[in-house]
């Protein structure tokens, strides 16, 4: 077995060095043929196992040929990046390691604290007492975060929201901008405060949450008997990466005793660009802060991040642990770790909330992959400069893409290029603003099936948008003008008119 993996690992090395080696040559994307999407999605399971050979060669014939597409440098959709090469070398390691990081004494726990310490200085969110954790994402991390805050509100209204539940409870309100992601949404639903919970605060003309509507929507939901519990900020909204004012949020939140969540899912890497950094003052006088590793800094999926300002009120959100197994001490030898050897502790040294006990007491995850391998590789191989370089790069290329659009005559921008998104539409001359919504509603996934870029689209100011999202360290700007000439040709084919 030993020599038929190593043979086979090594042609499955091979295997993914030319597939990243080959993308750009390809199409972005390119639609599966009907034979190739029945094999993918109505194969039977085989009676008998097959060799490993035929497996890499069924890979390679089937699934290698149908990516995302978000491995190319004209891949502009969603918020996808690229995998970092390094994130992809160690992964064959930390599935040959398959450790559960719900916690205990070995490596991979240990080095998921560097990570999120890591993460927490580059985003200058502050350390110790302060900690966090990797989650599948920023939607588990969001669900995590609000958790935590719907909890600290009961306990300081005395009461406790896992013993009793919401019921003859005045509703908890959560605060989003109109910009704000779909998951604050999913995570309110989850954790019964309702969608009737969630006061959508309106967005200003950049699309940032509008601190005097927060105010006022405030004021009016205390007289009306409900109980405010949490203002979700945004670093970096996905639809055009504006950043709301956080330093205003953070007063508002601090003088009405609320918790700050502030989604830098995307975004929050942006604070490493110095002409952008200004922007997101206050980020660190967040209760919580969730970004995805999985984004901007191409850490291969999955791999959130969760940073809270207090583990210890994190821990009371989640913590389930038997209390014969429960350690609140650092006494050595907690949670049948060997004796001698220190109970896990947060970044940094030893405090009293520096956070005792296991990752799986801070989250709704039980079993836990080793997502701290690829992000290690990634961040150490990148370096601190390298990370501010990309970002910064990308940064550039958003603006010089929206001065491409700003010249043109049949483009026309629809938000600040803050970030490394550009939100805009194909608006050739004489159109209504109906037919204008049709043609830019078509032209993302005409753009996709012509293969040469990939786009997609939101709506912005209840208008169809063209959103590019800039997060691959190989575009170019002719890859910029490439878009461009794509977005045309797809608008102009675009017929007919309604
Ligand atoms: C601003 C923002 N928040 C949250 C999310 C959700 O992140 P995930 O898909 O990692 O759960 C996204 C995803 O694009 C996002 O852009």
């Amino acid at each position: 077995m030993t020599e038929d993996l190593r043979r086979a690992a090594r042609a499955a090395a091979d295997l993914a060095v030319d597939h990243l080696a080959g993308i750009e040559a390809r199409p972005v994307w390119q639609p599966m043929t009907e034979t190739a999407r029945t094999w993918l999605g109505d194969q039977p399971l085989p009676d008998r196992g097959r060799p490993l050979d035929d497996l890499l060669a069924e890979i390679e014939a089937r699934v290698l040929p149908y990516p995302m597409g978000n491995g190319h440098p004209r891949f502009f959709g969603w918020v996808n990046s690229p995998p970092e090469p390094a994130g992809v070398l160690v992964e064959p390691i930390a599935a040959a390691m398959n450790p559960s990081c719900a916690g205990g004494d070995h490596a991979a726990v240990a080095l998921e604290r560097s990570v999120v310490r890591w993460l927490a200085g580059l985003v200058g969110y502050p350390g110790p007492p302060g900690g966090g954790l990797l989650t599948s994402g920023a939607s588990v991390a969001t669900i995590a975060s609000l958790a935590a805050a719907r909890h600290r509100a009961a306990a300081s209204d005395g009461w406790d929201v896992r013993a009793d539940g919401l019921a003859g409870r005045p509703p908890f309100v959560l605060y989003v901008s109109a910009e704000g992601h779909s998951c604050l949404r999913k995570a309110a639903e989850l954790l019964g405060i309702g969608a009737r919970g969630v006061r959508v605060v309106p967005a200003d003309r950049e699309f940032r949450m509008d601190p005097s509507a927060l105010r006022a929507e405030l004021a009016r939901d205390r007289a009306d008997g409900l109980r405010p519990f949490c203002i979700a900020a945004t670093a970096g909204t996905v639809n055009s990466g504006a950043i709301d004012p956080l330093d205003l949020l953070a007063d508002i939140a601090a003088e009405q005793d609320l918790w700050l969540h502030v989604d830098g899912a995307y975004g929050a890497l942006g604070i490493l660009d110095p002409a952008i950094a200004p922007r997101f003052a206050g980020l660190e006088r967040a209760d919580a802060v969730v970004l995805d590793p999985h984004k901007w800094l191409g850490v291969p999926v999955d791999c959130g991040c969760l940073l809270v300002r207090e583990p210890a009120g994190l821990r009371e959100a989640f913590s389930l642990v038997p209390s014969y197994l429960r350690d609140d001490s650092a006494d050595p030898g907690g949670h049948g770790a060997p004796r001698g050897h220190p109970v896990p502790r947060w970044p940094g040294p030893p405090r009293d909330a520096d956070g005792p006990g296991w990752f799986s007491e801070y989250g709704p995850e039980q079993t836990r992959p080793f997502r701290a391998l690829r992000a290690w590789a990634t961040m150490a191989h990148l370096g601190r400069s390298g990370i501010a370089g990309l970002v910064t790069r990308a940064v550039g290329l958003a603006r010089d893409l929206a001065g491409m659009v700003d010249r043109a005559d049949d483009l026309e921008r629809l938000a600040p290029a803050v970030t490394s998104i550009v939100a805009f539409r194909y608006r050739p001359p004489g159109r209504t603003d109906g037919q204008l919504d049709a043609v830019n509603q078509a032209i993302p996934p005409a753009v996709q099936r012509r293969g040469r870029a990939f786009l997609t689209g939101t709506r912005l100011a209840g208008r169809e948008a063209l959103r590019a999202c800039l997060i691959h360290p190989g575009t170019t700007s002719g890859d910029l003008a490439i878009l461009l000439d794509e977005v045309r040709a797809a608008g102009e084919a675009f017929n007919p008119y309604p």
